[in-house]
């Protein structure tokens, strides 16, 4: 479903990524873990077309993206992105929730604009994705009136609507509490449940352990294990994600 292939990128002259390459199946859950700066939002981004990468390609879906520049992408690489777009729902640490709509119109906006639904066949569904996350009740709601949890719950909701073929979420609940982020992170398992292909970037290893089909642990830009749950937090293989793993779970 997303390969990604011999990628290079720079952030100015200081290299991130040299020749990163891994594999994501339809239907695979799987877990990004890694110390602050490894590389995990700019690799979700590039999978987005949100970012520029140097070399190398990314294919999602079946649509090939290059190294394209995405300030000035030609008229055929800025179709591809649209493509890819489509394809993927994304799901940030901030809501990005249109302050100045409700819960119900944040939901059906971009199904009705971009999808060219019918209003009322994009509020009905909005509805049914509402329910799903315990949000009915708030339809009519503003952002603003929501609590952290609910408006992230919306976000989901929002990139659902759209009927993505893969979720990214990049780290969503590290500006929840406890409680919200267990809310939210509830309805994340129920997709990966459902089958739905999704990666997460994540500091919540609980979470991680429990949901992932697989874990990537990154390191300074590159891979540096990968394995089912089980194994990297039991008997990870890799001198460093022992130390990461030990930093943030204070084992090993
Ligand atoms: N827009 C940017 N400009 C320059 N450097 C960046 C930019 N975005 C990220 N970086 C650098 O790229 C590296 C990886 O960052 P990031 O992908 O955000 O890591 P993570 O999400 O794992 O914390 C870091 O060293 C970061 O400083
Ligand atoms: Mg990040």
């Amino acid at each position: 479903m997303i390969t990604v292939r011999g990628l290079h990128k720079s952030y100015g002259v200081a290299p991130l990524f040299e020749g990163l390459s891994f594999q994501v199946e339809r239907g695979e859950a799987v877990v990004l873990i890694g110390p602050s700066g490894s590389g995990k939002s700019t690799i979700l981004r590039c999978i987005n077309g949100l970012e520029t990468f140097d070399r190398g390609e990314i294919t999602v879906a079946g649509i090939e993206l290059h190294s394209i520049n995405t300030k000035r992408p030609s008229r055929e690489d800025a179709e591809r992105i649209r493509k890819v777009r489509l394809k993927l729902g994304m799901v940030f640490q901030q809501f990005n929730l249109f302050p100045h709509m409700t819960v119900l119109q944040n939901v059906t906006e971009a199904p009705v604009r971009v999808l060219g639904m019918g209003r009322t066949d994009a509020e009905a569904e909005a509805r049914g994705f509402l329910r799903q996350i315990n949000l009915e009740g708030k339809a009519d709601s503003y952002p603003a009136q929501l609590s952290g949890g609910e408006q992230q719950r919306v976000a989901i909701a929002r990139a659902l609507a759209m009927r993505p073929e893969a979720m990214l979420f990049d780290e969503p609940t590290s500006s929840l509490d406890p409680e919200m982020a267990g809310e939210v992170l509830s309805v994340i398992r129920r997709l990966v449940a459902e089958g739905m292909t999704t990666m997460i970037a994540t500091h919540e290893m609980g979470f991680a352990r429990e949901a992932a089909g697989r874990v990537i642990v990154f390191d300074k830009g590159a891979i540096i294990e990968t394995g089912p749950p089980s194994q990297i937090f039991t008997s990870p293989k890799v001198p460093r994600t022992r130390e990461f793993l030990n930093r943030v779970l204070g084992r090993f």
